[in-house]
Formats: C-alpha cells, structure tokens, sequence
C-alpha cells in the first residue's frame, strides 16, 4: 500500500513536471468542449468544421471559441491574446505540441482584428492558431 501511494505521488510529480500525455490533453479539452457546447448553443457541425480548415461557421460558433478561449484564461479583457497565460501554459502540453504552439503563439499575437466584439475576437485568434499549424491544432 505504502509503494503504490509512493507510486501515485511520483506519477503526479511527474505529470506536473513534463506535462500532460495526450489522452490527459484531449479529455481536457473535451471538458472544454461539452461545457462551452451546453452554454453558448453552437451546433458540433460547426466545432467540426473549424476543426477540418473549414472556418465559415456562424456567429454561434465564434462565442463557443470565446468560451474555451476564455476557460483557459488565454483572452483579455480587451479582447487580444493573453500571452503570459499562454506561455505558462505551454510546458503542460503534450511534448510534441510544444515547439508548433511556441511559434503560432508568437505569430498570432497580435492577430485579433475585431477588439470591440468577444467571439469574433476569440474567432480570429483560433483561426490564426489553426492556419499557423493544423496538424498541431488542438484547441476545442
Ligand atoms: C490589452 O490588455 C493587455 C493585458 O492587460 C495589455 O498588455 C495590452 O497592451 C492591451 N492591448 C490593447 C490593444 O489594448
């Protein structure tokens, strides 16, 4: 009993210290996904669609991507990309998710355009993330 506690307690500082594997990453993000589903009404066609490149999606969908963007800190208050909240966040991906969000953090900083309006901003913020690398995409 002793040892799997000790077991359990490296396993976590473990976790802690290389971040999460990818099924942990993508339950996370599915939590994200169902949560901001149910509160913002945006159909899983449209989630889909931006997730297969297709981002003509309705103004719906562009608030359940200020919903996720949101449940993870990584907007302002004014609408632009919350880079110091990205960055700490960045060590907790996947290792093979690093270096790509690294660079596309660094190209879509400044890609919001629509600073006055939330879902719009939130949209052009993961359309950036999206484009900057679609094989590593992995927002909700
Ligand atoms: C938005 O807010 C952030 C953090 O408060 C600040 O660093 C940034 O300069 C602001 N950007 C604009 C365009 O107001």
């Amino acid at each position: 009993m002793k040892s799997f506690l000790f077991i359990l307690l490296l396993a976590s500082a473990v976790i802690s210290i290389i971040g999460m594997n990818e099924k942990q990453m993508k339950a996370a993000v599915k939590l994200v996904t169902n949560m901001c589903l149910q509160k913002t009404k945006a159909t899983s066609e449209d989630i889909e669609k931006m997730h297969k490149g297709d981002w003509d999606v309705d103004h719906t969908a562009m608030c359940y991507m200020y919903c996720a963007l949101n449940s993870y800190k990584l907007i302002n208050k004014n609408n632009t990309l919350n880079y110091e909240a990205a960055m700490n966040q960045l060590g907790e991906l996947p290792e093979r998710y690093r270096d790509s969000a690294q660079q596309c953090t660094d190209q879509c900083r400044d890609a919001v355009v629509s600073l006055n309006e939330k879902c719009t901003a939130a949209y052009e913020l993961a359309k950036c993330m999206y484009f900057c690398n679609p094989q590593k995409y992995f927002l909700p």
